[in-house]
C-alpha cells in the first residue's frame, strides 16, 4: 500500500512535471514566431479605404517613379534607367515593380542588392515583387509611395533627364491629365460601326505606359473605386492579359473630363517590347537618338492581331461603363527653351548639349 501510494505520489508528479513540460513547449511554440519574427505582418489590404492618401500630405513638388521590370534579360538597361531617374533632384524614390513571377527569388535578392547600390542622390531605389501575374497590379496604390505625382513607365524606355523634368513641370501645371510621350487613339469605325485602336497623325486619345505621369490619386481610383463596373473592367484586362494601359486612360479621362498632354522628348530611345507590339505608328512616335524619324512600316499581321485585340478592350471598356470618356487631344507640347540643335564636334553632328 504504503509503495503503491509512493508510486502514485511519483506518478502524479511526473504527470505535473511532464504536463508543465508540454505546457512549456506550447507555450514557446506559440511565442516563438512572433519573437523570431516580430516584422513578419499580413500584407495590409491595399484599397483599405484608411490608405486612401490625403494629397495635402503628398509632396507636390517631386515623383515616385514606379518602373515595370519584367524581363530578366533587359535588367542591365532597367539598372541604367533607375539610377538615371534616382540621379534626378525631381524624383521622392524609385519602386522597381517586378512583374515577371517565373523570376527566381535569387536572381530577385541580387537585382534587389544591385539596385540598391546603383542608387545616386537621396532617392532610394527598391524592388518589389508583384503579388500576382495580374497586369493591373502596375496600378495598386502603395502606401511607400509619398508624392501627388507619378511616373509609370517600362524598362525598356530612356528618357533624357532634360525631357523628363520639362514633362513633370507640364504635369504640375496639369495635374489632372495624364502627360506622356508616346500616345495612341481611339476612333469610331463608321462603316463597322464599333469604337477601335489607332493612330491618327494629327489627333490621340490615350497615353501608354511607356512613360505616363499622373496623380498618384488615380492609382486608387483604378484599383478600389467604381464598384462593379470597375471590378468587371480590372477583370477584363486580367482576361485579355493587356489594356490596363487603356483602362487607366478611361479612369483619367473620366474623372478629368479631359484628353491627355503629348510632350515633346528631345531623345528618347525606345528599345521596343516584344510582349506588346505597339511599336508601330512612326507618325507620332518620337525621333530616337540619332534624330532620325521612325521608319513607317506596313501593318504586319501580328501588329493588326494587337490592335484588334486593343479595339476589343475598348469595346468592352465602353460597353460595362455605359459611355465613351475618352477625349482627344491635339499638337505636342515642346520644351523650346531646351530645343537642341546640331553641332559639329569631331567631324560628327551632336547634340549641343554633348559639345563641351
Ligand atoms: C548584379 O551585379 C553583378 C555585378 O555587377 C552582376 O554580375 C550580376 O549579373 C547582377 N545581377 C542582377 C540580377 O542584377
Ligand atoms: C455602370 O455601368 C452602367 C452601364 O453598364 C452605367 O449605366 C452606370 O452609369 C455605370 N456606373 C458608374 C458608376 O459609372
Amino acid at each position: 500500500m504504503n509503495t503503491c501510494g509512493e508510486m502514485k505520489s511519483l506518478l502524479k508528479f511526473h504527470i505535473i512535471t511532464s504536463m508543465v513540460n508540454v505546457l512549456l513547449y506550447v507555450c514557446l511554440l506559440l511565442t516563438l514566431p512572433l519573437g523570431v519574427f516580430p516584422l513578419r505582418t499580413l500584407p495590409s489590404d491595399p484599397c483599405d479605404p484608411a490608405n486612401e492618401p490625403d494629397p495635402r500630405n503628398l509632396r507636390p513638388d517631386q515623383i515616385t517613379v514606379l518602373i515595370n521590370g519584367y524581363s530578366e534579360s533587359r535588367i542591365p538597361l532597367l539598372q541604367t534607367i533607375a539610377a538615371t531617374y534616382s540621379a534626378s533632384a525631381l524624383v521622392s524614390s524609385v519602386l522597381v515593380l517586378w512583374g515577371n513571377p517565373s523570376t527566381s527569388s535569387q536572381t530577385l535578392a541580387h537585382l534587389a542588392h544591385n539596385l540598391s547600390l546603383s542608387s545616386f542622390g537621396p532617392a532610394t531605389i527598391s524592388l518589389v515583387r508583384q503579388p500576382s501575374s495580374s497586369l493591373n497590379d502596375r496600378f495598386l496604390p502603395r502606401s511607400s509611395i509619398g508624392t501627388q505625382a507619378v511616373l509609370i513607365c517600362d524598362d525598356d524606355v530612356e528618357v533624357d533627364p532634360k525631357s523628363f523634368d520639362f514633362a513633370f513641370r507640364i504635369w504640375r501645371s496639369n495635374p489632372d491629365n495624364l502627360i506622356g510621350f508616346f500616345v495612341r487613339s481611339h476612333d469610331l469605325d463608321l462603316s463597322a460601326r464599333k469604337w477601335i485602336y489607332t493612330v491618327h497623325p494629327d489627333k490621340y486619345s490615350i497615353v501608354l505606359t511607356k512613360f505616363m505621369i499622373l496623380k498618384s490619386q488615380y492609382l486608387f481610383e483604378y484599383s478600389c473605386k467604381g464598384g462593379s463596373n470597375m471590378s468587371e473592367m480590372r477583370k477584363i484586362v486580367d482576361q485579355m492579359q493587356n489594356c490596363e494601359d487603356i483602362l487607366m486612360n478611361f479612369v483619367v479621362a473620366d474623372h478629368a473630363n479631359k484628353g491627355p498632354i503629348l510632350v515633346g522628348a528631345e531623345r528618347v530611345r525606345d528599345w521596343g517590347d516584344a510582349r506588346n507590339d505597339d511599336n508601330d505608328d512612326g507618325k507620332l512616335r518620337l525621333k530616337d537618338e540619332e534624330g532620325k524619324s521612325v521608319r513607317a512600316v506596313g501593318l504586319s499581321s501580328r501588329r493588326a492581331e494587337h490592335r484588334r485585340r486593343r479595339g476589343e478592350c475598348i469595346r468592352e471598356f465602353h460597353k460595362l461603363l455605359g459611355r465613351m470618356p475618352l477625349r482627344y487631344s491635339y499638337g505636342k507640347v515642346l520644351n523650346s527653351v531646351g530645343e537642341q540643335g546640331l553641332c559639329m564636334k569631331g567631324g560628327k553632328l551632336v547634340f549641343c548639349d554633348q559639345y563641351q
